[in-house]
């Protein structure tokens, strides 16, 4: 299966309906369902910003794709009343592409988002120390004895960075951002909430059931939610009557070959492998990357958060490992010492 086909992918198909996900995105921070912890600060910073009449500080956001990241922005834009220019590191490929779009493109007080935020080169990272503490940008000319260095304002804005790597931002960068936060994966209830409302914009009939179901297999993700509840639709309009039922949803699951745990063929490919070839680990990522002839940088970000957070997977020092509750769930047994984990 393509990543494209694939709606266990926590991450944004290439040809996926924008439109549709947009259509889904809360607007308000009312409206962004969980992470309670993070709405509670965030809602304290907007206020305390907006009392002052002061831009809100610099903010970075950090989690697994599909959590939230993009949507919280545009939620913090449209709570403070300002508007939000949107770039990615990779499209900042020079100090000059920054230097434009603060001074052509932003207001004091808008927001710059920059998205997948590791991604930026050195150059422009650097130039964006200043940037962020003192609002200056620093433009050299020439090379050489006759070099000059131009200091050039910029407004007092609020830079919001978005990553998946959060391990991969140096330090300086990291030490800029007077807020953070970690977007976690959401609880069942959570995700049935978020399901609750999609169905209700998209005004698909669904029972409580049928969400539940849901769910249980959307891997604590909204956007793995609201792309399997599109596929359920369809197989209710297709081959039901309109409505999301246990039975519907349960049929469509198995044509999507999604399992109980809401693990999927490339999952089970891992885990399998892990314990076929390699005895239930230790193994190292590369090799295993390897042995499933999927990029590393796959593994690591999109297939691996949600496997160890619901405890089929372990890193350890010397690799990654199957766990019992893998090994149960695969009908496999381990060798005696990983019984122990
Ligand atoms: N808390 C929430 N409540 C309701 N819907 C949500 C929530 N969080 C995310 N969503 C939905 O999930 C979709 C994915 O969210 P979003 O694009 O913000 O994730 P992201 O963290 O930016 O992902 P990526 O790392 O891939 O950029 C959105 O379209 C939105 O509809
Ligand atoms: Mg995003």
């Amino acid at each position: 299966m393509s990543k494209e086909e694939n709606p266990l992918s926590p991450t944004t198909a290439p040809g996926e309906n924008a439109r549709f996900d947009s259509a889904l995105r809360p607007l308000t921070l009312k409206d962004f369902i969980g992470q309670k912890k993070l709405k509670e600060n965030l809602d304290i910073s907007i206020r305390a910003a907006k009392n002052r009449g002061e831009a809100l500080d610099h903010c970075l956001f950090y989690s697994p794709p599909g959590l939230g990241k993009t949507t919280l922005s545009h939620i913090l834009a449209r709570e403070m009343g300002v508007n939000i220019k949107v770039t990615s590191g990779p499209v900042l490929s020079k100090p000059g592409d920054l230097a434009a779009m603060l001074t052509t493109e932003l207001a004091e007080g808008d927001i710059l988002f920059i998205d997948e935020i590791h991604r930026l080169n050195a150059a422009v990272e650097e130039a964006l120390y200043p940037v962020m503490e003192d609002f200056i940008f620093f433009i050299s000319t020439g090379k050489g004895p006759g070099s000059t260095t131009l200091k050039l304002a910029v407004p007092r804005f609020t830079l919001v960075g978005a990553t998946t790597r959060s391990g991969l931002l140096t330090g300086p960068l990291r030490d800029r951002f007077g807020l953070s936060f970690n977007l976690g994966f959401y609880g069942e209830a959570e995700i049935e909430a978020i399901l609750e409302r999609s169905a209700a914009i998209l005004g698909t009939k669904a029972s409580a059931q049928g969400l539940k179901l849901i769910a249980a297999r959307s891997r604590g993700t909204p956007r793995i939610a609201n792309r399997l509840l599109k596929r359920v639709r369809d197989f209710a309009e297709v081959k039901g009557a309109g409505v999301i039922t246990p039975e519907i949803t349960e049929a469509a699951m198995a044509s999507l070959e999604i399992d109980s745990e809401g693990l999927d063929n490339l999952d089970r490919r891992l885990l399998l492998t892990i314990a076929e070839k390699f005895e239930g680990g230790p193994v190292g990522i590369e090799t295993l990357a390897v042995s499933i002839s999927e990029e590393q940088d796959t593994l690591t970000d999109v297939i691996e958060p949600f496997l160890m957070q619901s405890g089929f997977l372990k890193r350890t020092t010397r690799g990654r490992v199957l766990t019992p509750k893998a090994a149960r769930h695969l009908g496999f047994k381990l060798p005696r010492q990983q019984e122990l984990l």
